[in-house]
């Protein structure tokens, strides 16, 4: 093999590894954290996107709660900035997963912005958005 053809075969193979590690990144599940309404908000510790055991930030957590028929999501948008829209599709109600940056419908294929902006139906309607504040080291999600 001459430097030209190694050059190449490393490339490639970092390339695959670089796939594959963003590949298991969508796929690796979601945190979860379920939540009790309190005076209609649900509340919720800024802390839960830490990974306790890593260190590492998540950049959006599944929230469930007794008050909610199907789970929101919240993504952190900034360095104290926080996004909530439901996870239940316009269409027929099924859960749409987060499949890169996109919220998936499964059952019929209609696709969502992050932000609950229908781009693709049969869905017509956009997800329903949540109001978010906030404090110092809470995040309150009004329903
Ligand atoms: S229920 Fe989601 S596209 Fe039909």
């Amino acid at each position: 093999m001459d430097r030209r053809n190694f050059i190449e075969k490393s490339c490639l193979t970092c390339l695959a590894v670089a796939i594959g590690g963003v590949t298991l990144n969508s796929c690796s599940s979601m945190k979860t954290v379920n939540s009790f309404a309190d005076d209609g908000y649900l509340i919720l510790d800024k802390t839960e996107f830490e990974d306790a055991n890593t260190q590492e930030e998540y950049n959006s957590i599944i929230v469930t709660s007794n008050s909610l028929k199907t789970p929101l999501i919240l993504f952190k948008t900034g360095s104290d900035s926080y996004e909530a829209v439901s996870l239940e599709c316009t269409h027929k109600g099924v859960k749409l997963d987060l499949v890169e940056d996109k919220l998936e419908c499964s059952a019929h294929g209609s696709i969502f912005e992050k932000n609950g902006t229908v781009i693709k139906g049969p869905a017509k309607k956009n997800l329903k958005r949540y109001s978010v504040d906030k404090t110092i080291t809470t995040i309150k999600i009004q329903l």
